[in-house]
C-alpha cells in the first residue's frame, strides 16, 4: 500500500453506492437478495441515536440496532470521543506478557454493578466467544463435561455456543456439535430437574429473556433453575449478552429475579456498539478452579480479549448508560411501548400477543379468521414460515420509515431492540404506524400481501432503473 492509498472518508465518499455490488461478489449474495427482495437495501450514509439515515437524508427509526448493540444510540459523541481519545492516547495496548489498566478498570466497573456471586472477569471480543468461555470454564471448574440449555435458546453460531442452540435451523449441516450439550424446554423445571438429578451437568446456560421470539420465563422458573443447578452441583450460567446493559429496565436482566449466577455473559451493547466486545463475569471459586497455577494461568484467553479499544469503549458505554439514566428510561419506555400496542390483541385477530420487558419488544401474529383472509395467509406460510411477519415488516419500512426484523426463523414474531436513547414520540409514532399495518393486513390481507410485494418490488425496481 503506498501512500497514495485514499483515507477512509475519500473511500467512503469515491466508492459509495458500491456496498451491493461489493458484497454480492465478495461477502454474501444471498444477503443481498434477501435485503434487495425486501426492499431493504437503501444506501446507509449515517447513523444517530435511534435512527439510521439514508442518501437522502430520510431517518429511519432503527428497531434493530445492529441486533441489539447500540443501547446508548448510535454514534454516542460520549462513547466516539473515549475511542478517539484512546487512539490518540498510543496506549501500550496489549503487552500480552504483561497488564493494562483499562480492562481491569472495565471489570471493576462492571462487577461493582453485578451481583456479588460473581468476582473476576475473563474478556472476549463478542457474545459467542463469552459464551465459548464460559462452556469451558465450566468444564474445566466441575471436571464434567454435559452443559445444558434451553428449547429455542440462542447463543451464538460458534460451534461451542451453537451446540447451545434450541433452533434446528441453525444447527442443521453443522453437526455434529459438541457432545454433551442437551436442550431441555424453556421454563419447564421438572424437565430440569430430571435433566440434573444424574449429577453429571457441568452447567445450565440460559437467557433470561430469550431474544429468539422474545420469550419471556415463567414466574419463578429462573430462581428454581437456579436453586436447582446449585443442588446438583452444577454451575448456573446467565446469557445477557443481549438482555444486559440496561436494554430489560435494568442493569443487568437477572436483577428482575434476584438471580447470583456462577458466570453471566456480556457483549453486544457494552462498547457503545461501536468496537466488538465480550465478558464473562466469574465467581472466585469458578476462577480460582480453572486457573489453579501458573502452569494454567492462560490456559484460556484470546489475543484481543480485554484490548484497550473495547475497554475504553466499554468503560465511556457504562458512564453514559448511568448519566443518562438508560436503564430507568428503558423501563419506563418499555412500559409506555406495552401500554400502546397490547391493546392491539383485543383489536385484532391477527395479533396473538404482545410482550416485553424494557425496551426487548415483540408482537407475535398468527392466522386472520375469515376464510378468504385465512387462505391468503397460509399461502405466504407456505411459500415461507414466517413470511406473514413480513407483510408487515415491510410497510412499515417502505410506508412509515420503521426497520424492524422477524424475531427468528420460521416464527410469525417482529421484535424490537430500539436505544434506550429512543424518543417518546418515535415510539408512539411506531405504535400508531404498527397499528395501520396491522389494520390493514387484518382487513385486506390479500391487498397487504400485493402492497407488501409491490412495495418491495418497486423499490427494487427503483433501484435497477436508477443504476442502469
Ligand atoms: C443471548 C445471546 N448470546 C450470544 C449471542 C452471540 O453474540 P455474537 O453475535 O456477538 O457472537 C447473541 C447474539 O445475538 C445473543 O443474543
Amino acid at each position: 500500500m503506498g501512500s497514495g492509498q485514499p483515507k477512509v472518508r475519500d473511500l467512503l465518499a469515491e466508492r459509495a453506492g458500491e456496498e451491493m455490488a461489493l458484497n454480492d461478489r465478495h461477502l454474501n449474495p444471498q444477503l443481498g437478495r434477501i435485503v434487495r427482495t425486501l426492499g431493504f437495501d437503501r444506501r446507509w450514509v449515517g447513523g444517530e441515536g435511534e435512527h439510521l439515515i439514508d442518501d437522502r437524508g430520510e431517518r429511519y427509526l432503527d428497531l434493530v440496532g445492529g441486533h441489539g448493540v447500540f443501547a446508548v444510540g448510535r454514534n454516542h459523541p460520549a462513547v466516539a470521543a473515549a475511542i478517539d481519545e484512546l487512539l490518540a492516547a498510543r496506549t501500550p495496548n496489549m503487552p500480552q506478557l504483561g497488564v493494562t489498566l483499562l480492562s481491569g478498570l472495565l471489570a471493576e466497573e462492571l462487577l461493582a454493578r453485578a451481583p456479588d456471586s460473581v468476582d473476576a472477569m475473563v474478556p472476549a471480543n463478542s457474545g459467542a466467544e463469552a459464551v465459548e468461555a464460559a462452556i469451558k470454564l465450566s468444564r474445566a471448574a466441575s471436571g464434567r463435561s454435559r452443559v445444558l440449555h434451553a428449547s429455542h435458546s440462542f447463543h451464538g453460531l460458534t460451534m461451542g455456543a451453537l451446540s447451545l442452540n434450541g433452533n434446528e435451523e441453525f444447527r442443521e449441516g453443522f453437526e455434529p456439535l459438541l457432545p454433551g450439550c442437551e436442550a431441555v424446554p424453556f421454563g419447564d423445571r421438572d424437565a430440569l430437574a430430571h435433566e440434573l438429578a444424574a449429577g453429571d451437568v457441568a452447567a445450565f446456560v440460559i437467557e433470561p429473556i430469550q431474544g429468539k421470539g422474545v420469550n419471556l420465563p415463567p414466574p419463578g422458573y429462573l430462581e428454581a433453575a437456579q436453586r436447582l443447578c446449585r443442588e446438583a452441583g452444577a454451575l448456573f450460567v446467565v446469557d445477557e449478552v443481549q438482555t444486559g446493559l440496561g436494554r430489560t429496565g435494568r442493569f443487568l436482566a437477572l436483577e428482575h429475579w434476584g438471580l447470583e449466577p456462577d458466570m453471566i455473559c456480556l457483549a453486544k451493547a457494552l462498547s457503545g456498539g461501536m468496537v466488538p466486545v465480550g465478558a464473562v463475569l466469574v465467581s472466585r471459586a469458578v476462577m480460582d478452579a480453572v486457573f489453579d497455577s501458573m502452569e494454567r494461568g492462560v490456559r484460556h484467553s484470546s489475543t484481543f480479549g480485554g484490548n484497550d479499544l473495547a475497554a475504553a469503549a466499554g468503560l465511556a458505554t457504562l458512564r453514559v448508560l448511568e448519566e443518562e439514566g438508560l436503564a430507568a428510561r428503558a423501563e419506563r419506555l418499555g412500559g409506555l411501548l406495552l401500554e400502546l400496542t397490547a391493546p392491539l390483541v383485543d383489536r385484532y385477530e391477527i395479533v396473538r400477543d404482545v410482550r416485553g420487558l424494557g425496551l426487548i419488544w415483540a408482537i407475535e401474529l398468527g392466522p386472520p379468521g375469515g376464510l378468504a383472509s385465512r387462505a391468503t395467509w397460509r399461502m405466504a406460510e407456505r411459500a415461507q414460515p414466517g413470511l406473514g411477519a413480513q407483510l408487515l415488516t415491510v410497510p412499515l419500512f417502505h410506508r412509515h420509515r420503521v426497520l424492524c426484523q422477524v424475531a427468528g426463523h420460521r416464527m410469525n414474531v417482529i421484535k424490537a431492540l430500539p436505544a434506550l436513547v429512543v424518543s417518546e414520540q418515535e415510539l408512539r409514532r411506531f405504535a400508531a404506524a404498527l397499528e395501520r399495518v396491522v389494520r390493514a393486513a387484518e382487513r385486506t390481507p390479500s391487498a397487504a400481501a400485493r402492497t407488501g410485494w409491490r412495495l418491495a418490488r418497486g423499490a427494487a425496481v427503483a433501484r435497477l432503473r436508477g443504476a442502469a
